[in-house]
């Protein structure tokens, strides 16, 4: 047996003998939509927002939560990493939170906008952060103390930012069908008015700029405007844009659930991803510049080969496990769907938007450790039993828990009620 064979079977046998990997591809956590997906420059962790209000840390090397980062007070629109590895969400609420791996609470928090904040980006060198809001702005914030420029002449929302590699101007774009490229040492921006509302954009290495539009189109220009080529991507709006750091592929995600990746020279699309579910809201390339993430509207991330089309691992096109097939034929636990996007029954799962109910009977309102309840909860003596939870449901938690940062919500039937609280006796004790 010649060396080279010998080293061959000893290497097939070691592999043999390892345990095999976890199949588990996805990353399954969120309780809503996945609005925002950042990788860090290591390519190792993975920043997720969403409609669910939380954003959540991962590590992609044992696909697991690492973090639930619980501060907005509404969908979490927009993520990124800054440079020296702490981290940003931006939300509905108009707020940037800056956060340290770690810690429980936010850094610092900018009150930035006065509506909701749908995209966020880290200038070359790293110095600021451009925030693109519904409010019909574009704010640049210091991220070492000093001021915030607001950019207005937009004149209507806000859908994008992203800094041109040079660092010399910041690209915004709305759904008022202009591009504006604002030069950042300050003066007036130059303003190129597209045929569709555009929702996306990315600006490759070499400086090409790309927009996402409603009309299903990808569009190039050159730094300064001119543009350059377009492509068809679907027929459905493209809501979520990605460029692959090398510059080489572009990855779309549209209203009607398609991943599209495509060829950015070339003009053309390569491949379509199928099954995610609709919509895609937000993908993003690791920095091999192949493997693809998207956020799916079943609250997952999926993780592709970009070059292949092939999902990485398996189970992805299926449908997630359902948290209450055990429960098959409960009338509580069909109650208790209205629940279960935002509260886990058990706490092996990972925290949702709302804190576990595990072990919720006897339990004071808003004790549970390490969940950020809102300090109107924590000041209040309501311990939590069946005759107590049916009375938030009746009277709904406006009423029985003021300034509660849970949904208003009601059952109104006394049955449904005895049926929910029967169930969360069953489902929640320890
Ligand atoms: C859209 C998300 C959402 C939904 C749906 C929801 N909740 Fe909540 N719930 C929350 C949040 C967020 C809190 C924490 C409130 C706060 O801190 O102000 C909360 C708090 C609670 C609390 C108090 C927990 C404690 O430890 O003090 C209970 C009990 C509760 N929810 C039960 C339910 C039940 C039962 C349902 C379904 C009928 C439900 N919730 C539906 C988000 C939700």
């Amino acid at each position: 047996m010649s060396t080279r064979l010998r080293l061959a079977t000893v290497l097939l046998t070691a592999s043999l003998l390892l345990p095999l990997r976890p199949t588990l591809a996805q990353l399954a956590g969120h309780g809503g939509p996945v609005r925002a997906l950042a990788v860090s420059v290591d390519g190792k962790t993975v920043l997720s927002g969403s409609f669910d209000t939380a954003a959540i840390r991962w590590s992609l090397a044992t696909e697991s939560a690492e973090q639930v980062l619980r501060f907005h007070a509404g969908a979490v629109n927009a993520a990124a990493f800054l440079g020296d590895g702490r981290m940003a969400t931006a939300g509905a609420d108009g707020q940037i939170a800056i956060w340290r791996p770690g810690q429980p609470q936010p850094d610092q928090v900018v009150e930035a906008h006065t509506g909701p904040i749908v995209g966020l980006a880290v200038s070359p060198d790293q110095s600021r952060l451009a925030s693109a809001s519904w409010d019909h702005t574009v704010r640049i914030s210091s991220l070492s103390g000093g001021g915030t420029r607001v950019l207005h002449g937009h004149s209507q929302a806000v859908n994008g930012v992203a800094f041109a590699p040079d660092g010399q101007s910041l690209v915004s774009v709305g759904y008022d069908l202009t591009v504006r490229i604002w030069p950042l040492p300050g003066g007036s921006p130059e303003t190129i008015v597209m045929p569709a509302p555009l929702n996306a954009v990315a600006i490759s290495p070499d400086g090409e700029i790309v927009t996402g539009a409603a009309d299903g189109k990808l569009r190039m220009m050159t730094a300064d405007g001119r543009q350059t080529g377009e492509v068809m991507v679907g027929a459905t709006p493209i809501v979520a844009l990605a460029i692959a750091q090398d510059g080489a592929l572009l990855a779309t995600g549209a209203i009607d659930g398609t991943v599209a990746i495509v060829d950015r020279k070339a003009r053309t699309v390569v491949r379509t991803l199928a099954g995610p579910g609709a919509p895609v809201w937000s993908v993003v390339f690791l920095p091999d510049g192949a493997t693809l993430l998207t956020g799916g509207t079943d609250g997952r991330i999926r993780r592709w080969n970009a070059l292949t089309g092939a999902a990485i691992g398996s189970n992805v096109v299926g449908t997630p496990a359902d948290p209450l097939a055990a429960y098959a034929g409960d009338h509580g636990a069909e109650i208790f769907r209205a629940c279960v996007a935002c509260h886990t029954l058990s706490e092996t799962e990972v925290q949702r938007a709302g804190p576990t109910l595990a072990g919720l009977f006897g339990r004071k309102i808003a004790s549970l450790p390490g969940y950020r309840f809102s300090d109107a909860l924590k000041a209040m003596d309501i311990v939590w039993t069946p005759e107590t939870v049916s009375k938030l449901f009746e009277i709904g938690p406006n009423a029985y828990t003021p300034g509660t940062k849970m949904p208003e919500q009601h059952i109104g039937s006394a049955e449904d009620r005895r049926a929910l609280t029967d169930f969360l006796a069953r489902a929640t004790s320890k």
